[in-house]
């Protein structure tokens, strides 16, 4: 076959993926073929058609699709780590808004989003879906060093205009809309990797106004949308406080059209989501990012992520930084399997926890396919993958590759090392 671009290639490792939730692929010392970028799958015995391509030996290292993470909060990442005492509500007034106020001053926000920008290339996320603030400068900063990095990301200038502090509040709902016009003006089509993503905060934080004028940007620019849903009980009941007119949280945004359906939609958390919910998020194709950490440490709950499975939702996983300390979307797949067992154990035993091989689901396939055709090698897929060098979490047990997978999402830093890591067939580490 002919080398179309320095994007066709031949990985040779202990090669593992999900094909579906319960399908999970892993085959030792076989072949994964990236041709302009595209995989065209996993062999045991190179086919004859590929055999000009140039190939690279990680033999005895794991290759997996690279890990997307479809909830975080970029300028959150100053404070991962702290704060960790309140409930959302409080935790977002006392530490959050402060935090994001500062955004304002740009070499603030340059030398900040240096830090997360390295950190996460460093990291084994190769996609992900991030929040900035409601500054626009600082947003499109973020930006730039976000595409310099060779990650593919969809990032969300912050819409608020209520119930916020006057120095993290747009006046209006016209200044927060003639904002968000100027910065999509601004980066759309401007860069390769990064993809502005409309981002109202969360209800509380946005008049209907403003919402109905972001259900009109959506179809306008065909953009996708990023929110926060049904996270904590306070949340919720302040939201129909706010928006006696709805019939659930989820209403609150879908009456505008930001729940999904044309294009898009990821809503973090959906931990205490109603029957009527989840028929409205499915109607509408609705993302929902599971963050396990950030449940765990703003002591929101415990999302029913087998419920939504086995509806059929799509669903992903977030690190949720900074309600989740850790920016490693492999502690987040562990998490996610331990939160599912306490919820099993301590809340309804009528779902069962999450098996591993779904929870890798969840932050491979599941996560990816808000990016299109990624999060798998099977053949059609965008080529996003990670080379796991395990050698260093030492063992004298012969392990097979799903359980050293396994393993890694566990002890990922005890003496894991991300050897390599490609997006769309580039290497990018
Ligand atoms: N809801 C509204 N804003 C936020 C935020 O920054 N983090 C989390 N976890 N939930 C939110
Ligand atoms: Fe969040």
């Amino acid at each position: 076959m002919d080398k179309k671009s320095g994007c066709s290639f031949i990985l040779k490792g202990d090669i593992c993926y999900s094909a579906s939730p319960t399908q999970f692929d892993a085959r030792k010392n076989a072949y994964v073929v990236c041709v302009d970028g595209i995989s065209q799958g996993v062999f045991d015995e190179l086919p004859e058609k590929f055999h000009g391509l140039p190939l690279v030996d990680y033999s005895d290292m794991l290759i997996v699709p690279g890990l997307n993470d479809i909830h975080v909060h970029a300028p959150q990442y100053t404070f991962r780590g702290i704060a960790m005492d309140l409930e959302l509500l409080d935790w977002l007034n006392t530490y959050t808004f402060p935090e994001e106020g500062k955004y304002e001053a740009l070499e603030y926000a340059s030398a900040a989003y240096d830090i997360f920008v390295d950190d996460l290339m460093h990291s084994p996320t190769t996609r992900a879906v991030i929040f900035a603030t409601l500054h626009v400068p600082a947003t499109k900063l973020l930006m730039d060093k976000l595409e310099a990095t060779g990650l593919k990301t969809y990032v969300g200038k912050v819409n608020m205009d209520r119930n916020s502090p006057e120095f993290l509040c747009e006046d209006s709902a016209e200044t927060s809309l003639v904002a968000t016009r100027k910065w999509i003006a601004e980066v759309k089509g401007t860069y390769k990797n990064t993809l502005p993503i409309l981002t109202p905060r969360f209800t509380p934080t946005c008049s209907d106004e403003l919402m109905k004028g972001l259900g009109d940007l959506v179809q306008e620019y065909g953009l996708p949308v990023q929110s926060h849903l049904s996270e904590n009980l306070s949340e919720i009941d302040w939201v129909k406080g706010l928006c006696p007119w709805s019939t659930c949280y989820g209403q609150t945004y879908e009456h505008f059209g930001l729940l999904g359906g044309s294009t898009k939609t990821v809503m973090a958390h959906c931990v205490y989501s109603t029957d009527e919910e989840i028929a409205l998020m499915k109607q509408a194709g609705t993302y929902i990012a599971h963050c396990p950490q950030s449940n765990m440490f703003l002591s929101s709950g415990i999302a029913p992520i087998k419920r939504y499975l086995d509806e059929g939702l799509n669903v992903g996983l977030g690190t949720d930084v900074a309600g989740g300390a850790n920016l490693s979307m492999f502690r987040a797949i562990s998490d996610a399997v331990g939160v599912s067992k306490l919820r099993w154990r301590c809340v309804d035993q009528s779902f069962a926890p999450l098996t591993i091989q779904e929870a890798f689901y969840l932050a491979t396939l599941g996560g990816g396919s808000f990016f299109g055709k990624v999060g798998s090698f099977a053949e059609g897929y965008e080529f996003d993958a990670l080379v796991l060098d395990d050698s260093g979490i030492r063992s004298v047990r012969e392990l097979s590759v799903p359980q050293r997978v396994e393993r890694y999402a566990y002890l990922a830093n005890e003496g894991g090392m991300i050897a390599r890591k490609y997006v769309s067939g580039i290497k990018v580490l």
